[in-house]
């Protein structure tokens, strides 16, 4: 029978909902928090990237979740916008408030129906939690009428009590039921039993659209998802970069990658324009300051990196002896040379737009520019990569309260090496002159002079954007204060530059958490 959907209308029956938590689960995962500024960015990507539902957050959390979520269902246009809430009245109706202004809402309410959960976490017993069920989604009515049932631990919940639960959701008015492998326990047999299940036995499970949503942590969840499908469901909860509590969830590229290049066995269609992956994913990585593993599927370094001789030579004769997909598919771009010294900023903004950027802002535009230049004059070649670095750094940055203005360095084998470091704090530019073991230290303890803290450097990595001495930098920085850890990344071709900027980002990210979660935020 054919689904008509508050949001989506009549659905063809082969059709997935791309539904994306990379700002909820993914975000609440430890080292992948974002500042306001920070999930807008990224919630316009995924817009651009075509998901159909973007979860903006948990609005109940704390105030700084509540004015995400309501800033995103503001000015996001194009997803479903939705936001978490417990099966409590008052998360519900928080969550109602902060999605209000979208185009399209929903709100996600979920309650626990393992036996383990009940007992222990909720200290319920069944029929309470199915009272719950029912007077949750009944109250999400009021605001939206796209309301999301979720069961936390749905794998591990007794089908029969299972059932009862769908069953009550659908009643009081749930139009997407999602059952999730909240632990990762489930194997893709159980996925497809459990939907296949659910289908056949509750009254009305066919009107409403069955999602799943699967953790990773038995390395599982994408396959869990596909076999969800096969079982009936027809929206996938995923993340950008598989992100998410523990092991993190179904990563959205690789979902949405097995389904295009498989389709003689996963014969769904969704609206991804995948040519973005790679660039959606590169986003993430800048803001949290979290590479993808080289290996990892679709958007890892190595994923078309072709090293031994034999298959060299195979993807020599026909790159399909080696290649299930094409790079360029999820935004893999042939290296090329792209732009010199004398390129002005139009050719700049329509490099921008080929690279997928769109409007970054005026104020983002011309330091990116600024730092083109300045790249410009001191690399012989600036291949997309490094454009890419260096915007994402610029767009990243553009609204932290901390902001990089310049450095002098000097070092070498004599002398202490010492740097003159300046940087704008709130808007006032100051100046540190200090010294160090070596030149990165003694730029370390220029910030530390600049904005005294205590968080403890954790990690420093360098690694390079492209090939070549010449090649920008990359590097990565872990601050940690009291058990919390963030990470910062800062490219330049100057790598002391590089590592400053990067502390600067891992630095700014641990003021946000602390005003986030303390108001004593710290003070410079
Ligand atoms: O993993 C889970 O069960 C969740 C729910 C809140 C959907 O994230
Ligand atoms: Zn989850």
């Amino acid at each position: 029978m054919t689904i008509n959907h508050p949001n989506f209308g009549k659905m063809d029956e082969n059709r997935v909902v791309i539904f994306d938590t990379t700002l909820r689960d993914g975000e609440q995962s430890p080292g992948f928090s974002m500042n306001l500024n920070e999930k807008i960015r990224m919630a316009e990507a995924l817009a651009a990237l075509g998901v159909d539902v973007l979860e903006a957050g948990f609005p109940i959390a704390s105030p700084g979740d509540f004015e995400s979520v309501q800033r995103i269902a503001e000015t996001v246009k194009g997803p479903v916008i939705t936001g978490l809430s417990r099966s409590a009245p008052n998360d519900i109706i928080r969550a109602g408030e902060a999605i209000r202004a979208a185009e399209r809402k929903r709100i996600h309410t979920f309650i626990s129906t393992s036996p383990l959960h009940m007992k222990y976490k909720l200290k319920m017993e069944p029929e309470v939690v199915l009272e719950h069920v029912t007077k949750s989604v009944t109250l999400a009515r009021q605001y939206t009428d796209d309301v999301e049932w979720s069961a936390e631990d749905g794998t591990r919940t007794d089908m029969e009590f299972l059932l009862r639960c769908v069953e009550a959701a659908i009643k009081a008015g749930a139009t997407t039921i999602n059952i999730p492998d909240t632990v990762g326990y489930a194997v893709p047999e159980d996925m497809e039993r459990i939907f296949s299940t659910v289908l056949e036995k509750v009254p009305g499970a066919d009107q409403v659209i069955l999602s799943t949503h699967c953790h990773n942590d038995l390395g599982l969840a994408v396959a869990n998802a596909l076999a969800s499908l096969r079982g009936g469901a027809r929206q996938i909860e995923c993340t950008i970069n598989g992100i998410g509590e523990r092991a993190g969830n179904a990563s959205l590229e690789e979902v949405v990658m097995a389904i295009r290049t498989r389709q003689d066995n996963n014969p769904y269609i969704n609206g991804i324009e995948t040519t973005r992956l790679l660039r959606t994913s590169k986003l993430l990585s800048t803001i949290t300051g979290f590479d993808v593993q080289p290996n990892k599927a679709i958007v890892g370094r190595n994923a078309f990196a072709h090293e031994s001789g034999i298959h060299q030579d195979g993807m020599l004769k026909n790159a399909a002896t080696y290649e299930i997909m094409t790079p360029e598919s999820v935004g893999w771009q042939k290296t090329s040379l792209v732009m010199g010294k004398h390129s002005g900023r139009a050719a700049f903004r329509d490099k921008l737009n080929a690279l997928g950027y769109g409007d970054i802002g005026d104020n983002a535009l011309n330091d990116a520019f600024t730092r083109f230049k300045i790249l410009a004059d001191r690399k012989k070649v600036v291949y997309d990569e490094d454009i890419v670095a260096l915007v994402d750094d610029e767009v990243v940055r553009s609204h932290e309260a901390i902001k990089f203005v310049s450095l002098e360095v000097w070092a070498g084998s004599k002398d202490k090496p010492r740097a003159v470091l300046e940087l704008e704090v709130n808007g006032v530019v100051k100046t540190a002159d200090e010294r160090g073991d070596g030149p990165v230290d003694a730029a370390f303890n220029a910030i530390r002079a600049i904005f005294p803290h205590t968080a403890e450097l954790q990690l420093f990595s360098v690694g390079a954007v492209t090939e070549g001495t010449d090649a920008q930098a990359r590097c990565t920085v872990r601050l940690a204060e009291d058990g919390k850890s963030v990470d910062g990344q800062g490219a330049d071709t100057d790598t002391i530059v590089a590592a400053v900027r990067a502390y600067i980002h891992a630095l700014n990210k641990l003021v946000t958490k602390r005003t986030r979660h303390a108001p004593e935020a710290l003070s410079a």
